[in-house]
C-alpha cells in the first residue's frame, strides 16, 4: 500500500495503528425500538362496490368511495373495502377511524388529470388524511399513482416530468401530485400494502404523531425525479419496518420544515434507488433527534446513508446499526456521488443558518462502493461526536461514470472536483474509528489520492483504533 499516504502532518491525530480487542460498548440501548403502536383493525365494513364503484379502471369511482369513507366515518369508523378490480379516482379523504382495505388483486388508480386534485397542490395526493385519528391503509392490493403518465419525455439520465405550474397552484419543475398524504395525523398505520409509481413523492407523513408503516412494498420508476419513497416530516414516534423500497428518488428521508423530529426507528427493510436509501435533510430548519435505523440492506444506490443539513436545524442522538451497502455513480444530475456514508451539514444560501450534527454512531457496516465516505461541516455547524465501529468499505469501480468530484448539493459550493480520498474530513471535532477496514480492488489503485483526506486547522480529536488498510482479497 505504499501508493496510500497518510497525511500526517495533523498534529491533532491520534492514530493509534494497533489490533485492539475493542469492546463494542457505544452500542447503546438508549434508542429501544419504539414499539409498534396498538392497533385493532374495525370490524364494521363498507365495501365501496355497495356504494356504486364500477372498479373498471375507466369511470371515475371518486364519488362512491368517497360515499363509503363518509359512511364508515359516520357509523363510529370501520373498514372500506376494495374487492378486486381497478378503481380509477380522483383525492380521497381519509375520515378519522377509517382504515382503507384494498383487497389483493384490487388497484386504487390515482386521475391524471389537474382537476382530480384540491385546488391547493399542498394536498394533491390520491389518499388524504387530514388532522384524523385511527386511520390507516392496508389490504394486501395496490395504490397507483400512474406516474408514468406525467413523463413528458422518456430519459434513462432522467425523464422530464409533466408540471402543472401554469395554473399558480404552484411553480417550478415539481407541480405533480403525491400518492398518499398523513398531514397532521395521529395513530397512523400503514401496512401491507404496495404503493406504485406516484408521480411525485409516494408516502408522506407530515405533523404526525405515532405513525406505523410496515411490510409496505414502494415501487417508483427509476429514472423519474422527485418520487421519494417514504418522507417524514415534522413528526414524532414513527416506525418503519419491514419495507421493500425500490425507487429513483430518495428512499427513507425524514425532513424538517415547521417543527422537530423526534424518535423514527426504522428496520429491517431493503432499499434500491438512483439517489439517497437514507437521508436526512435538505429540508432541516428544525431538530432531528434520536433516530435509528437498523438491519437495512442498500443495493446499487446513488448514495447509501446521506445528512444534507442545510437550514440551522440540529441533529443529534443517531445510530445506524448493522447496514449493508452497495453504491455506485449514476448521472451526476442526480445528487450523490456513489458515497456509502454522507454527513454534511453548510448553509443552503447565505441567508441561511448552520446546524450541527452530533452523537452519530455508525456501527456494524459493510459498504462496497465507488467513491469514499464523506463528512463535511462547517464553520458554524461542526461535525462531533461521530463513532464509527464495526465498518468494512471496499472501493472497487465499475462503471464509467468519471470521479473526482464532491458533492455538496443542494447549496453550498455545489460540486467541486476533488481528489478521491477513502474518508474525506471537513470541520469535525471529535471522530472515533474502531475496527475499520478500508480495502481496495486489485488495481485499482490508480483511481485513489489518499486513504485519509483532512485539512488540519477544521478537523480536530480524531481518533484510529484497529484500523486496517489493504487490498481486497476474496
Ligand atoms: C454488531 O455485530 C456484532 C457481531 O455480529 C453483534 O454481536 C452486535 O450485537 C452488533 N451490534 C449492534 C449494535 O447491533
Ligand atoms: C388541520 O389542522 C390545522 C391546524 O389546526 C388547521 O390549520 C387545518 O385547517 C386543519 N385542516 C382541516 C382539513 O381540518
Ligand atoms: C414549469 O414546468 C416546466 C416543466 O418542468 C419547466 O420547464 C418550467 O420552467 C416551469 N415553469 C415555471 C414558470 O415554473
Ligand atoms: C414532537 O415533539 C416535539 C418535542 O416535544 C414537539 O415540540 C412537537 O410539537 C411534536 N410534534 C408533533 C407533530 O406532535
Ligand atoms: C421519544 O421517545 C422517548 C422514549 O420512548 C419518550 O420518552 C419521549 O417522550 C418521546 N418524545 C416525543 C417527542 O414523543
Ligand atoms: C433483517 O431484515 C431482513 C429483511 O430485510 C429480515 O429478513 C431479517 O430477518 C432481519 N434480521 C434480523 C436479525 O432481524
Ligand atoms: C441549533 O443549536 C444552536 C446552538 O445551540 C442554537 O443556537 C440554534 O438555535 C439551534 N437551531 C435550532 C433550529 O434549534
Ligand atoms: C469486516 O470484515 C472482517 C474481516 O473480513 C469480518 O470479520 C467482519 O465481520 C466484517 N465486519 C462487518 C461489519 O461486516
Ligand atoms: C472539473 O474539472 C474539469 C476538467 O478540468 C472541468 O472540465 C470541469 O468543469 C470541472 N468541474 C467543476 C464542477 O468544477
Ligand atoms: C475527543 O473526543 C472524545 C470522543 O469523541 C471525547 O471523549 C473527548 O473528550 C474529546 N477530547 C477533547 C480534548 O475534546
Amino acid at each position: 500500500m505504499a501508493s496510500l499516504l497518510f497525511p500526517v502532518s495533523a498534529i491533532i491525530i491520534c492514530m493509534l495503528l494497533v489490533f485492539l480487542s475493542v469492546s463494542e460498548t457505544a452500542a447503546s440501548s438508549k434508542y429501544d425500538t419504539i414499539a409498534l403502536p396498538q392497533y385493532n383493525l374495525p370490524t364494521a365494513t363498507f365495501s365501496v362496490t355497495d356504494f356504486g364503484a364500477a372498479g373498471d379502471g375507466k369511470r371515475y369511482d371518486t364519488s362512491h368511495i368517497q360515499a363509503a369513507v363518509d359512511a364508515c366515518a359516520d357509523a363510529g369508523g370501520g373498514r372500506v373495502r376494495f374487492p378486486p378490480g381497478d378503481y380509477l379516482t380522483a383525492t380521497i379523504f381519509l375520515r378519522s377511524g377509517v382504515v382503507l382495505e384494498i383487497e389483493k388483486g384490487a388497484r386504487v388508480l390515482g386521475g391524471a388529470r389537474l382537476g382530480d386534485y384540491p385546488l391547493e397542490s399542498w394536498r394533491w395526493y390520491v389518499v388524504l388524511a387530514e388532522n384524523a385519528t385511527d386511520v390507516g391503509i392496508t389490504g394486501g392490493g395496490v395504490i397507483d399513482g400512474q406516474g408514468m403518465k406525467f413523463v413528458q419525455q422518456i430519459n434513462d439520465r432522467k425523464n422530464i416530468m409533466v408540471s402543472w405550474n401554469t395554473t399558480g397552484a404552484c411553480y417550478g419543475d415539481e407541480c405533480r401530485p403525491r400518492l398518499v398524504g398523513f398531514l397532521g395525523c395521529q395513530n397512523v398505520r400503514v401496512w401491507n400494502i404496495r404503493l406504485m409509481e406516484p408521480a411525485y413523492w409516494c408516502l408522506h407523513i407530515v405533523r404526525c404523531q405515532k405513525t406505523s408503516i410496515h411490510d409496505v412494498s414502494i415501487y417508483g420508476d427509476f429514472d423519474t425525479p422527485n418520487n421519494d419513497g417514504i418522507d417524514i416530516e415534522d413528526s414524532n414516534n414513527t416506525v418503519i419496518t419491514r419495507c421493500h423500497i425500490d425507487t429513483g428518488d430518495d428512499a427513507i428521508c425524514p425532513k424538517t420544515y415547521t417543527g422537530p423530529i423526534y424518535n423514527l426507528t426504522a428496520t429491517n427493510c431493503w432499499i434500491r434507488t438512483k439517489s439517497s436509501a437514507i437521508k436526512l435533510g435538505s429540508a432541516s430548519s428544525f431538530a432531528f433527534k434520536n433516530l435509528l435505523f437498523d438491519n437495512i440492506t442498500i443495493v446499487d444506490s446513488h448514495r447509501g446513508i446521506g445528512f444534507q443539513i442545510r437550514d440551522g436545524g440540529n441533529v443529534s442522538g443517531i445510530t445506524f446499526s448493522n447496514i449493508k451497502i452497495s453504491t455506485r455513480y449514476y448521472d451526476p444530475s442526480w445528487w450523490g456521488r456513489a458515497e456509502p456514508i454522507y454527513v454534511t451539514s453548510c448553509p443552503r444560501d447565505s441567508n441561511a443558518a448552520e446546524g450541527s450534527i452530533s452523537d452519530v454512531l455508525f456501527v456494524n457496516i459493510s459498504a462496497v462502493s465507488e467513491n469514499g465516505i464523506f463528512l463535511s461541516g462547517s464553520k458554524q455547524g461542526l461535525l462531533s461526536n461521530l463513532k464509527f465501529i464495526n465498518v468494512n468499505v471496499t472501493y472497487r469501480r465499475w462503471t464509467d461514470f468519471p470521479a473526482g468530484l464532491v458533492d455538496y448539493r443542494p447549496g453550498c459550493q455545489g460540486l467541486v472536483n476533488h481528489s478521491m480520498a477513502g474518508i474525506m474530513m471537513e470541520h469535525i471535532d471529535g471522530l472515533v474509528i474502531e475496527n475499520m477496514n478500508m480495502r481496495w480492488f486489485e488495481n485499482e489503485y490508480k483511481h485513489w489520492d489518499n486513504p485519509l483526506d483532512l485539512r488540519p486547522s477544521t478537523v480536530h480529536n480524531i481518533s484510529l483504533f484497529n484500523f486496517q488498510l489493504d487490498r481486497y482479497q476474496q
